[in-house]
């Protein structure tokens, strides 16, 4: 497994959990020490205990970069970041340099499988750095959410494998066979395409909900009831409907501009998408509009507590996070943060971060609810509301009583409700 990072690790132990021997590479000597005191760097459910029952059983190890401990390996996973480039595209230099760095310790007849995030024909990228007919390049998309990645690789809706050679694909869906999985075997260019297709769909689905919210408000509809109404469709289905702040993360922001870009490359214009992506934009807007509303339509030298910071709740991930984005506008329309999240505790640019969401309201103009974590939804706004400043409650996911905030003297502004 080359890269031990949020989807390296976890496929790396899980496989090791279906009962392979599974060798984890990482350029990071200091990671490879934690990792292998079975110490891991990310907020993950049930991944820490898994991954030391695995390094327990020696069926897993972690290793510093390359060598002949390689020349073992049936499969050889590559699951280094696939970062987005300046002009949108994703970057393949991390691929390009883990496989140029295999070729030594490739063994005949081995299977590279491509996990990471590719665009559409990375599998040919790669066989053209290999160029053995004895090696065979797969491509094996991952399709773990972060917080529950452990319960999505042992629970998977499907595993999709593309090679145009049916017994390499044949030989890397089994490794995943006791999970019972559905096997989808198809050429490498179309798993790759299910990969991004698969997540731009969730992120339109995600934007569409928003913009229904958008309108809710406008109509004086409420969304939860709408939501619920439509998702019992089961055309349409009531996941990933919930609106929010816009969505982020490590992988929807750059996969949906990557895809855009494969579509421009191929020479057809993917409209729908990139309004998908101004949606979003416009999404995050819409919460600093609802910030600027509730204090007065000024944040100039108002003080601003946001409560959660991660790009969704049970991980400690930031990348490409909504509520930093928030931050990021308020800050530039001249308000000053505290913050609270449970998972960060580092600095942040000219973030004052608190310790916990009492703190972090103290003398504030209006809180943000920026990340769902479950310990919102129990603030109690009696003691919220000795401490603050203005009784101001914005709830962009929407997870608390609006009532009861209201009871309590503030104002309440969901998102569509
Ligand atoms: C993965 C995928 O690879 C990416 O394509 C997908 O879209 C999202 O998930 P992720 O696991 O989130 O990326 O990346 P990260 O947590 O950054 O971990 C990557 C690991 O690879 C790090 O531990 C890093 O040290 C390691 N690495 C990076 C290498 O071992 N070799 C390299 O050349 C570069
Ligand atoms: C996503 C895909 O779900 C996963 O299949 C893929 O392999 C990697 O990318 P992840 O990035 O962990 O997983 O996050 P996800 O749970 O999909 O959430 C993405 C964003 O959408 C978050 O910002 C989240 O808060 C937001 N979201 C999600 C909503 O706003 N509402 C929802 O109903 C669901």
């Amino acid at each position: 497994m080359v890269g031990a990072g949020y989807v390296g690790l976890t496929t790396a132990s899980c496989l090791a959990q279906l009962g392979h021997s599974v060798i984890g590479v990482d350029v990071d000597a200091t990671k490879v020490d934690h990792l292998n005191s079975g110490v891991i760097p990310i907020v993950e459910d049930g991944l820490e205990s898994i991954t030391r029952q695995m390094l327990d059983a020696k069926r897993l190890v972690f290793q510093l970069g390359y060598s002949d401990s390689i020349k073992s390996a049936e499969f050889i996973f590559l699951c280094v970041p696939t970062p987005q480039d300046e002009d949108g595209s994703a970057d393949l230099t991390y691929i390009r340099e883990a496989v140029t760095s295999l070729l030594p310790f490739l063994a005949s007849g081995s299977i590279i499988v491509n996990k990471s995030t590719v665009p559409v024909g990375s599998t040919l990228v790669v066989e053209e750095i290999v160029r053995r007919e004895d090696i065979f390049v797969v491509s094996n998309p991952e399709f773990l959410r972060e917080g529950s990645a452990v319960h999505d690789f042992l629970h998977p809706d499907r595993i999709v494998v593309g090679s145009s050679d049916r017994r390499a694909a044949q030989r890397v869906a089994d490794l995943y066979q006791s999970l019972n999985a559905r096997v989808i075997i198809c050429d490498p260019a179309s798993a790759e395409t299910i990969k991004y297709a698969a997540n731009a769909f969730l992120a339109t689905k995600l934007s569409f909900a928003n913009a229904i919210a958008a309108l809710c408000e406008h109509v004086g509809a409420n969304i939860d009831d709408v939501i619920e109404g439509i998702g019992q469709d089961k055309r349409i289905g009531n996941q990933f409907l919930k609106p929010g702040p816009g969505w982020g993360g490590s992988c929807f922001p750059k996969d949906t501009r990557a895809l855009v870009k494969i579509a421009e490359s191929a020479g057809y214009d993917f409209e729908l998408l990139r309004g998908v992506i101004d949606f979003n934009e416009i999404q995050f807007d819409r919460i600093v509009d609802k910030v600027r509303k509730a204090v007065g339509g000024t944040l100039t030298g108002k003080n601003i507590a946001v409560l959660g910071l991660t790009f969704k709740a049970h991980t400690n991930d930031l990348r490409d996070s909504p509520a930093l984005r928030i931050v990021e506008h308020l800050q530039l329309q001249g308000a000053t943060i505290n913050a609270y999240d449970p998972t960060v505790t580092n600095p942040l640019a000219q973030v004052n971060i608190c310790k916990t969401p009492i703190e972090t309201c103290d003398m504030t103009d209006a809180i943000l609810i920026a990340t769902e974590w479950p310990e919102f939804v129990s603030l109690n706004p009696s003691e919220i509301g000795k401490v603050v400043r203005s009784k101001n409650m914005i709830d962009a996911r929407n997870i608390l009583d609006a009532d009861l905030w209201r009871a309590a003297g503030f104002t309440y502004q969901g998102v569509g409700r």
